[in-house]
């Protein structure tokens, strides 16, 4: 940003809507909330520097290591030569290049389905689908943890939002219920919850869904290349994939690049081109990410070893922390969550590691309901065992130092 001019902002150079904001984020900083950034200056795999400091990172979502893959990139190189870096264009208008088709017929043929349409993020994709399939007069029924971007798109949407309380599927009956009058009823939940990671029960979704008329979409963003023998995600692993109308996922956690897709019909897929804006209105992701994320999918579906070691290794982690009498708070999979409940405790906890040369990331409110804050442990197919049991010693001393108390309320 151009400095202000002299005489624009008050006192200190400041502009007048800095004022405000300031009380706004002291706020936030009283509350204990505050965030800012870090850059990461090298990395090599869970590997980073940060501020010339080597640290070991259990924060990412890049479950399968394939963010910095040698396949991924060389992907991504030979894209940049062929059609160089930028698509130049929307979607609809020019920007969809060979690479973006291949990756749609990739994804389609990778989950079983008719088609796939890719959006730029996840995020972008949560937003276009559910407010283009749901508007004034229709009900969007989420889980009360699902992702911001689900609450998000319902928001956008237009429809009336009904929150059941997490995986409860009584509530949620009663909500179908509730709802009875609506034009659509759509049912979202994320499949495999990022901060709890436990997975929906998404059988009885199912179920309940085609007993009341109701659509379901899975937003498989963290389950996608982990879960499921063939690595399709949540639904795959229960067997219910027919039952899902539209199956979400992204390219930037397991998959190691960016971006997002459904899954579904080839008459959804129509509807998404006509009707997603976030679709429509934005430049097409560059097509070397789509090409990245070509190679990753081979990866995911010529090695079904490295998510069975992976799943292996976290629950290595999840069964060292049970022996020491943490609270992994059910979780099942490759996030690992350990409960604190106060706030101040798990920013303590991830300082106490920080200083230890491991990073692993204090979870909060807003992310996170009062008295549910924790550390989330990502573990990834890059680490190894050696690496799960430093962190599983550090946890232990931190432990038996009372770090990790779980009193209060923040
Ligand atoms: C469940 C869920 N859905 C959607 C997203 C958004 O995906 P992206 O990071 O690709 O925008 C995320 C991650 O941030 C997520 O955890």
């Amino acid at each position: 940003m151009r400095r202000p001019m002299e005489g624009a902002g008050g006192r200190d150079g400041m502009r007048p809507m800095d004022g405000d904001l300031l009380r706004d984020l002291d706020e936030i900083r009283a509350r204990g909330l505050h965030r800012s950034l870090r850059v990461v200056e090298r990395r090599d795999g869970p590997r980073l520097v940060i501020g010339g400091r080597a640290l070991l990172s259990f924060c990412s979502n890049d479950y399968l290591g394939l963010a910095d893959h040698p396949a991924t990139s060389a992907a991504a190189r030979e894209a940049v030569e062929r059609f160089g870096w930028g698509s130049g264009a929307s979607r609809l208008v020019s920007g969809t290049m060979r690479p973006h088709a291949a990756l749609e017929e990739a994804l389609a043929s990778f989950k079983g389905t008719e088609a796939a349409v890719l959006f730029p993020t996840g995020y972008m994709t949560n937003l276009g689908v559910i407010a283009a399939l749901a508007g004034p007069g229709d009900e969007v029924i989420a889980d009360r943890l699902d992702h911001a971007s689900i609450i998000d798109g319902c928001r956008l949407s237009g429809a009336r939002l009904r929150v059941y309380p997490h995986g409860d599927v009584e509530r949620l009956e009663r909500v179908l219920a509730a709802a009875r009058g609506a034009r659509r009823r759509l049912i979202v939940t994320d499949t495999l919850f990022s901060m709890d990671g436990d997975l929906a029960p998404l059988r009885e979704i199912v179920a309940l869904a085609r007993r009341h008329g109701a659509w379901v979409m899975a937003d498989e963003a963290h389950a996608t290349g982990v879960l499921g023998a063939a690595g399709r995600g949540g639904a795959e692993l229960l067997g219910v994939e027919d039952g899902i109308d539209v199956s979400m996922g992204t390219l930037s956690k397991a998959l190691g690049g960016s971006g997002g897709f459904v899954a579904g019909s080839a008459v959804l897929a129509d509807y998404l081109r006509n009707r997603a804006r976030p679709l429509i209105y934005t430049t097409a992701p560059p097509p070397a990410s789509c090409a990245a994320a070509l190679a990753a999918i081979g990866i995911v579906r010529r090695e079904p070893g490295t998510r069975a070691a992976l799943l292996g290794m976290a629950d290595r982690l999840r069964r060292a922390l049970g022996a020491i009498g943490l609270d992994t708070m059910g979780s099942g999979f490759q996030i690992v969550p350990v409960r604190t409940g106060d706030a101040g405790a798990a920013v303590r906890a991830s300082a106490e590691l920080l200083r230890r040369g491991i990073l692993v990331p204090a979870i909060r409110p807003p992310t996170v309901p009062r008295g549910e804050s924790r550390l989330r442990i990502s573990v990834t197919a890059a680490h190894t065992d050696a690496d799960v049991d430093l962190l599983a010693g550090a946890l232990a001393e931190l432990a038996a130092a009372g770090v990790l108390g779980r009193e209060g309320g923040g």
